[in-house]
């Protein structure tokens, strides 16, 4: 975001006054005075205005889970233990997921405190590829793949689903590749073709693939070619 945007969005001035305190040495981002009102500042600078702080500038984090089954994926629940209950890390309640699984699914999650960067993964348009490891109840025939190519109709939502690429790997297990995330989208469109969902694990998001050192349960901080994959 722009300095004088930021200025006028957090602190006691309008577009204006922002400009004037910039071009008058009051500002600091990261502890350097900036004359330059138009200066792109990101929500992990810290910005201070007459010593004042704005935004403290906490750093971008980024980390890899692999959730185990019987586990919330949301930062709070009043009944069940969370994603967030599993880390050990220090200010854990500022970071959010970036996307969610079902509370048996297991496999690859992110969680960032950095809205942008999950926005980059999440949003529809972007459409990253999310591969899953599929357990079913009955037997999973080759006609699930042109079904799935085909596209769903989902009625609740009113839309048919995008082109899905399915592998078949034995006759209850497959590889699914879809490239958007509607609710519980796995199980209803097997649920379609009448075949119950008993195991399901996320592999990977996009380029982001689930560590295979990393048990159940277990995390790690992104490395830095991660992030900057996304
Ligand atoms: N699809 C589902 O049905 N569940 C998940 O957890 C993820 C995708």
């Amino acid at each position: 975001m722009r300095l004088d945007r930021l200025l006028a969005l957090h602190g006691p001035f309008n577009r204006r006054e922002a400009r004037l305190a910039v071009a008058t040495g009051q500002v600091q981002v990261a502890g350097h005075v900036v004359r330059n009102a138009e200066q792109a500042v990101s929500a992990f600078e810290r910005v201070e205005v007459r010593g004042q702080v704005l935004q403290n500038g906490k750093p971008a984090r980024y980390y890899m889970l692999h959730k185990p089954t019987g586990c919330a994926s949301a930062t709070t629940d009043p009944r069940h233990r969370t994603v967030l209950d599993l880390l050990a890390v220090p200010d854990k309640h500022e970071l959010h997921l970036a996307g969610r699984l079902d509370y048996n699914t297991t496999g690859l999650l992110l969680l960032t405190n950095d809205g942008q960067w999950s926005r980059r993964l999440t949003q529809p348009g972007s459409k990253l590829a999310k591969r899953y490891r599929v357990y079913t109840e009955a037997p999973i025939t080759p006609h699930y793949e042109q079904v799935f190519a085909r596209g769903l109709y989902f009625a609740y939502e009113n839309l048919t689903t995008q082109p899905a690429h399915l592998t078949l790997l034995g006759s209850h297990h497959a590889e699914l590749c879809l490239v958007e995330g509607r609710y519980h989208q796995v199980k209803r469109m097997f649920g379609h073709l009448r075949n119950r969902v008993v195991g399901l694990h996320r592999l990977s998001m996009g380029p982001l693939q689930l560590d295979p050192a990393l048990g159940p349960g277990h995390y790690r901080a992104l490395t830095a070619e991660e992030i900057k994959l996304i």
